[in-house]
Order: C-alpha cells, then sequence, then structure tokens
C-alpha cells in the first residue's frame, strides 16, 4: 500500500519516473485531474472541522501579507501568561486579505496524518504538511526558497505560481543568500487548479499570488535522510585515536610545518573514509532513518485492542530493522530497535525471535521454534505491547 500512495499521488506520471527525472531536480506540473481528486487526502470541510474543534497552538499559525507578520494576528498574551491563539482574529485578518498558514496539520488532522504517514513510508522520508489560505488575489509571501521539497497539492480555487531557477542546487539552511542577487531572471508561470499538483525541489525559488477566488492548498514537505548526515556521522563516530584530539599549532604560520600538519589532518581523514564499510554506512542510513519516519504510535491503540483475541490464524508483522543479539553472558537475546530501545528474552525464545524476525508478515501458527502454540501466542502478545510487532489481521 505505502508503495501506491506516491503513484496514486503523481498520477499519471509515474513513481519511477518522477525519481528518475525530477525528484530533487526540477519541477513537475500535473494538471486535468479532477477536481476532486484529494477528497481523501484533505477537503475543506476536514480544515472547517480542524478550525472548529482543534486546539490549536500560536506555532501552529501564521497570518502573513507579503511577508509581513505579527503574532498579535493570530495569538493574545493571557493573564497567566501563556500565548492563546485567538480564532477570530484569524477569520478577521482573512476578511482584511491576510492570507493564513496552518503549520504541521499532520499532527491534527487524521486524513492528512494518514497520507503523510504513507507518503513517509513510501520516501523514506519525514512528511510535515501545512495548509494555505490566500483571500482573492493576495499573496502570503514574497519570492523565496525552502530548504525542503515540497508537494503542494491546490485543494480550492486556484493559485498562479511563479518559479525561478537557484540559488543554490539543494540548498539547506546552512547556505544564506541574498534574494537581489541570487536568483535566475528566468521565470516560469503556472497556474494550479482544484486537483492539480505542484512538486518543487528544494532551492528553487518561488512566489504564488491567488486569482479571484480564495485559494487554499496543502503543502506536503520532505525531509529525507541526506548523504551530508550520513557523513557527520559517520566521521565523528568514528574519531576514537588520541591524536585526532590534538591542538591545531600552525595558526598563520607559513613556515614547513603547516604543510605538514595539513598533510597529516588529511591523512587520517582518507584512513578514516576508507576504513568505512558498506555495513556501517547502511546502519547509519537505517538510524536516522529510523528517526525520520512519521510512525510514532502508529497502530498501538488498534495493536492493543487486537491483541486480546490474537489466536493461531492471526497474521502479524514485525517493525522494520530490529536487531537480534545476545546479551554477554549469554542468558538472554536481545532485540534492539533503530532507535536504540533494547528488549531482552529468555535464551530458549530465540529460534521464536528468528522466526518473528525473518519473516515480514506470518501467521502465528507458522512462526517457528521451541514454544508450544499456547507459549507462542503468549509471546506474540508480549511483543505486541512492546510495539515491536503489530497485527495485521
Ligand atoms: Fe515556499
Amino acid at each position: 500500500m505505502t508503495k501506491e500512495i506516491l503513484s496514486y499521488l503523481l498520477s499519471p506520471v509515474s513513481r519511477a519516473s518522477f525519481l528518475d527525472e525530477y525528484y530533487e531536480k526540477k519541477h513537475l506540473l500535473i494538471k486535468d485531474r479532477s477536481a476532486d481528486y484529494y477528497n481523501n487526502i484533505l477537503t475543506l470541510e476536514d480544515i472547517d472541522d480542524y478550525f472548529h474543534q482543534g486546539h490549536i497552538r500560536p506555532r501552529d499559525v501564521l497570518v502573513t501579507n507579503n511577508h509581513n507578520s505579527t503574532l498579535s494576528k493570530w495569538a493574545q498574551l493571557q493573564d497567566n501568561g501563556q500565548l492563546e491563539v485567538n480564532k477570530e482574529s484569524i477569520i478577521k485578518s482573512l476578511y482584511k486579505g491576510d492570507s493564513v498558514v496552518l503549520n504541521f496539520v499532520e499532527e491534527y488532522i487524521p486524513k492528512v496524518n494518514r497520507f503523510a504517514k504513507k507518503l513517509s513510508r513510501d520516501l523514506n522520508c519525514q512528511v510535515k504538511a501545512g495548509i494555505f489560505i490566500t483571500p482573492p488575489d493576495a499573496q502570503g509571501f514574497i519570492r523565496h526558497v525552502d530548504y525542503f521539497d515540497i508537494f503542494i497539492l491546490q485543494i480550492h480555487g486556484s493559485k498562479k505560481w511563479k518559479l525561478f531557477d537557484g540559488p543554490k542546487e539543494l540548498i539547506d539552511h546552512s547556505i544564506v543568500f541574498e534574494d537581489s542577487e541570487s536568483f535566475n531572471i528566468e521565470e516560469k508561470e503556472i497556474e494550479l487548479k482544484r486537483g492539480d499538483l505542484l512538486y518543487i525541489p528544494r532551492g528553487i525559488g518561488h512566489s504564488a499570488h491567488s486569482t479571484e477566488d480564495v485559494s487554499i492548498h496543502v503543502s506536503f514537505g520532505l525531509f529525507p535522510v541526506r548523504w551530508l548526515d550520513i557523513f557527520r556521522i559517520a566521521l565523528d563516530k568514528s574519531f576514537s585515536e588520541g591524536s585526532i584530539r590534538g591542538s591545531f599549532m600552525n595558526w598563520n604560520n607559513t613556515d614547513d610545518n603547516v604543510g605538514k600538519e595539513i598533510e597529516e589532518i588529511k591523512t587520517i581523514l582518507n584512513k578514516r573514509i576508507d576504513a568505512l564499510s558498506e555495513e556501517e554506512i547502511l546502519s547509519i542510513a537505517e538510524e536516522l532513518k529510523a528517526k525520520k519516519l512519521n510512525k510514532d504510535y502508529e497502530n498501538r491503540l488498534m495493536d492493543y485492542v487486537g491483541h486480546h483475541t490474537i489466536n493461531s490464524d492471526s497474521i502479524v508483522s514485525c517493525q522494520d530493522d530490529l536487531i537480534l543479539t545476545n546479551d554477554e553472558d549469554g542468558h538472554f537475546c536481545v532485540v534492539q530497535t533503530p532507535k536504540n530501545e533494547t528488549f531482552a528474552y529468555p535464551i530458549f525464545a530465540k529460534d521464536t525471535l528468528e522466526s518473528i524476525l525473518s519473516s515480514k508478515t506470518l501467521k502465528v501458527k507458522d512462526i517457528a521454534g521451541n514454544l508450544d502454540l499456547k507459549n507462542t501466542i503468549k509471546f506474540v502478545k508480549k511483543m505486541i505491547a512492546e510495539g515491536l510487532i503489530s497485527i495485521v489481521k
């Protein structure tokens, strides 16, 4: 199912051609789909319900007009010193022509949460969602770049987008740029209508202006594990030798020692990079991925409800990337999660654990090992309670 979500979002462009030709390279526009194409992801009614029922925190909102935003437009200081969102002020701001952004809605709107989770799995990255409500003939933000790739799904009305080349390929927060100098004047104009999709890689400049109707879009931002993150951790983890904790002695020195010291540093770095194994890089990447995926508490309540009725025909699946080892004395075996939580089990359950961890999904009665069926069911229930396996059906 998770592999189908990107295909649904991008249809008729295939998942493979998106990843090959567009992802992190250039924008993609998909038009002429039915107006209610996103009804399973977000509707106007869902937003209205959230606004009506949701407890909205100040960090979840931004009221803006051409990049000008003042906290007093959406939140007020209470007598107890806490900031509280004033929903009436937000609605009044819309009537005055300000745009409203509702951030982190993947945490609050169940349909958006489910979609973000699937997209997160499909692309192996964290996914955050924001809703942008723009009055007719208005603009919330001036030309800018975002530090993350975005999918823009037009939910209501239409909006005209301008895209600019530059300023920097795959920009991140560490790169500072001056707006006026950094963009190429080449620009593309795109009109997004209800049901349309626009993908913009990070680093592409953009601005958007609504047309004669109110425009509402939801934007899904992607936060992947980057090579840079892997490099940083790989290098960080590697340096245990005492020599690298020495001081750099040759500040502003021009004699031969400068070259010698720099050569030594380069030698140590090269040695370390050469020594990196494939397993080490993969394990760092997996550890980072586990922290990124939108799956905290996924299915935990459903598993609680279902675990009472587990039987030999129930199908369960175990979490991705669990590692099974023995403890030092060999009395226990230990399951380690990608988040570095550990769970100890008696050594006689090792075959059972190996069987569970070796297949993605399996029937309870097909679990191998020394335990009889009654104890296997007990064991499965324990692992469900610990959040290590989940009930499929
Ligand atoms: Fe943006």
